[in-house]
Formats: C-alpha cells, structure tokens, sequence
C-alpha cells in the first residue's frame, strides 16, 4: 500500500514536469506586429527579410518600405506618418528639415563623398506636412501656372516628400547658396557629377529628363529619393523609374 502511494506521486511529479516543459517552448511569445505601411510588391521582400521587419516592429522599431511608390496614382500608406522617424537638422540658409532617419545617414555619406569631389551640396526640402505640401503646391501653380504647376509639386497625400524619403538638394558655389530651382538648373554638370554617386549610397534621381510620360512629373535634377542601395544600383543601371522597377499594375 505504501509503495503504491509512493508509485503515485512519482507518477504525478513526472507529468507536471513534462507538462510544465512543454508549455515552455510553444513557439514566439507576443503579439503579432502591426503591419508596415507599404506599397510595394511583395516579391521584393525576402521571406527572411519580412521575418527580420517583423523582429523589427515587435521591437518597436518602425518598418518603413525603402521602395514605397508615392505618385499621381499612388498615395501616402496609411500610417505612414506614425510609422516614420524623422530626425531634424537645420541646413545652410538656417531652415529646419526633416529626414527619415536612415535616408539622412545615407545623405551624409554622399554628401562627404561630394564634398571629397569638391562639390557643396545641403537639402532645402525633405519631409512635408500636408500643410507644407499643399504651400508648395500653391506656389508652384503661381510660378508655372495652374496646369504646369501639377507637372513641378504633387497633390497633398501624394508627394513623395510626405515620406521623408525624397530631399531636393542644393548647391554652394563659391560660399553662395544657390538654391531656387530656375537657377540650379543652370548647372547641369555638377547635376551629372552628384548623379553619378547617387546609387552606391542608396539614392536614385528620381524624376529624369525625359520620363515625364512615366513619372508625371518635369526634370527636377535636385530631387533624390532613398531607395537603398540594391534597388539604386538596379534602377540606375538599367536607366528606368522607380514606376518601372516596381513594375505594378496600375502605375
Ligand atoms: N516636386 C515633387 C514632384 C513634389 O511636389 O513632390
Ligand atoms: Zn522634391
């Protein structure tokens, strides 16, 4: 009787520690992370990457989607604006700019490989509120006009600057500022140069003479867009638009 009873709690003490160790290591804890604000194509995200944005978000670090297509057809991601980290700087003519975080990181390498070029170059305008975009917006259709000022700033919800992923650059020639477009224009051969380094650190010019029919938008040789550095180089290489690479359905 005594040995049976014994029996019995061995018994019981084995099946609440097997129990207890299953319950240990029933997969990720947690909850399930919120989805990223995105827009592109699903193909370009590997599955270890997707798993690596998850990590990310759970976190709490947002995901934001490097390649997001942000044009006349496509507006701004919903919860993009919660979504995005904006650090703040102040540029050379004393305006304060912000940057998504890592497109600044980025701008600041091609900015110190420009500068090793002999090229000054600051950002006059990143990231817009809608308030800003819209100011843009008016005062492009009273310099151009009503029709070709929707050739030169975008629709609010619909600029590509409401990500903090696109800066218009300017340039310093002598120690002078030179920054309203109709006058940058005028130097096309340190556009070429600055062009040229774009894609190693991530960024495309993102609307190219000729592409008009594409992107909507007229030439704006200031205008970069971070994108990373593999779809940079990709773009760059085969001399198409972020429309094209993405390659989606309704442009
Ligand atoms: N200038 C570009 C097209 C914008 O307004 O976003
Ligand atoms: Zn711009």
């Amino acid at each position: 009787m005594e040995k049976n009873r014994l029996f019995r709690w061995i018994f019981l003490l084995a099946l609440i520690s097997a129990f207890s160790m299953l319950s240990g290591c029933s997969g990720k804890a947690g909850s399930s992370s919120s989805a990223p604000p995105s827009s592109a194509p699903s193909g370009s995200t590997s599955s270890q990457e997707k798993e690596e944005d998850e990590q990310a978000s759970e976190s709490g670090t947002p995901v934001i989607d490097y390649q997001v297509l942000v044009n006349k057809n496509h507006s701004l991601p919903e919860g993009w604006e919660d979504a995005v980290d904006l650090v703040h700087i102040t540029n050379s003519l004393g305006n304060e700019i912000s940057v998504e975080r890592s497109t600044y990181a980025a701008y600041l390498k091609l900015h110190d490989q420009l500068a090793r070029e002999g090229i000054d170059v600051d950002i006059s305008s990143a990231w817009r509120s809608e308030a800003e975009q819209q100011e843009f917006a008016d005062s492009a259709a009273k310099e151009y006009g009503e029709k070709d000022g929707k050739k030169h700033a975008a629709l609010t919800g619909h600029s590509e600057h409401q990500t903090g992923l696109a800066l218009d650059l300017y340039i310093k020639i002598d120690g002078k500022d030179i920054y309203r477009e109709k006058e940058l224009m005028k130097y096309q051969e340190i556009w070429e140069e600055i062009h040229d380094q774009l894609a190693q650190f991530g960024f495309i010019l993102r609307y190219p003479e000729g592409s008009e029919e594409v992107t909507g938008y007229a030439y704006e040789p200031w205008h970069i867009r971070y994108v990373e550095e593999k779809a940079a180089r990709e773009i760059t290489e085969q001399e198409i638009t972020l429309e094209e690479y993405l390659d989606l359905d309704d442009l």
